[in-house]
């Protein structure tokens, strides 16, 4: 078993101690496990600049590996190799630090179960080039995963969406979410190691996060040291709301009813929603089928109006000359 451990944080900083105990606690749990610990910070990791160079390719019969080389290529490697992995990221400015989007960006599309087996099935069946038993399976493997957020503020105002995108890394590979925590009030604290409790939860989020990799996924308990959450898939507490009864989790897709019993407000989700959040096959898929309908649908509407849009592409590529004008 191979356990990851990264850190979006400075190093030895809070981030670096709260991951570093997970990781001891994973350690209980896996004694014969190799355990690595990366701390991102100065590492080059640029962002994704949407080339799609990488769908391009799968598509023509290869792989689907970023262009872009720089220190991204390591850290996925890794990624790809870890059965385990404890991801924690500081907010900056009320969400994880960029570097971690930038990472989410580039490495969790391109590991989308369902679009890539989407590309696999039609060299199966020999509608796409290429050898469909060339794509390298385990970087489609089980994964379990926790996450931990932390923040200075001190209370959870200025952490709003903190543990909630650092769920964007790990659903389209469809790892399997352990927990998550947030280690918000960080500039009271001091150092994490004066929060005896704190230093625990990570121990044993840390330490459920690698039993939960031989365990059914139906079997797995939802680390609810800071409670269950709202939305009975990815525990997080926002809803999108659009004036209805109707509210809809914004991390898993989902549609949940909404209904007030004197001052408490209750949300359900039904399973059949829950049956098709983002993270599972079924949600990705749907996501994937929208995709692959869009060339039909856009590329008669482009064709349509081949010269109007040449015009009108051309205030776009030439904006300076027309502004002025
Ligand atoms: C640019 C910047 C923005 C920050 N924004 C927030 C914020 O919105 N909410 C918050 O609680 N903490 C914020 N912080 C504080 C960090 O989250 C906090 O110090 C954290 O513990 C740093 O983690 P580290 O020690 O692992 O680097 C910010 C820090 C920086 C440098």
């Amino acid at each position: 078993m191979y356990i990851l451990g990264l850190s979006f944080g400075r190093k030895n900083g809070n981030t670096d101690i709260l991951v570093k105990e997970a990781l001891y606690g994973a350690r209980e749990a896996a004694s014969d496990a190799e355990i690595k610990f990366i701390n991102t910070n100065r590492l080059k990791i640029g962002r994704c600049i949407g080339c799609g160079a990488c769908s391009t390719s799968l598509e023509k019969g290869g792989d689907n590996d970023c262009v872009i080389k720089d220190d991204f290529q390591m850290l996925e490697d890794e990624v790809r190799k870890a059965d385990c992995l404890v991801v924690g990221a500081p907010v900056y400015v009320l969400q994880p630090v960029g570097q971690y989007k930038d990472f989410v960006d580039r490495f969790s599309c391109r590991h989308d179960v369902s679009a890539i087996n989407w590309v696999l099935d039609k060299r199966r069946r020999g509608e796409a080039p290429g050898d469909p038993d060339a794509f390298p399976q385990e970087r489609l493997k089980r994964r379990t995963v926790s996450y931990i957020s932390v923040g200075g503020a001190t209370t959870q105002n200025w952490v709003s969406m903190g543990t909630a995108t650092m769920h964007l890394f790990g659903f389209p590979p469809m790892m399997k979410v352990v927990g998550n925590y947030d280690a918000h009030n960080m500039g009271t604290t001091g150092n994490p190691y004066l929060d005896e409790n704190l230093i625990n939860n990570m121990h044993e989020m840390g330490k459920r996060t690698v039993e939960a990799y031989s365990m059914d996924d139906k079997d797995i308990k939802w680390f609810d040291a800071q409670g269950q959450g709202t939305c009975p898939v990815c525990h997080q507490n926002l809803l999108m709301v659009n004036g209805t009864t109707t509210v809809e989790c914004p991390i898993c897709g989902i549609e949940g009813k909404i209904s007030i019993d004197g001052e408490k407000l209750n949300v359900t989700f039904s399973e059949e929603q829950q049956a098709r959040a983002r993270g599972t096959f079924a949600g990705l898929r749907e996501h994937t089928v929208e995709i692959q309908g869009f060339g039909a649908i856009c590329g008669p509407k482009i064709q349509a109006n081949k010269e109007f849009l040449e015009r009108q592409m051309d205030r776009v590529k030439n904006f300076d000359k027309y502004i002025n004008e």
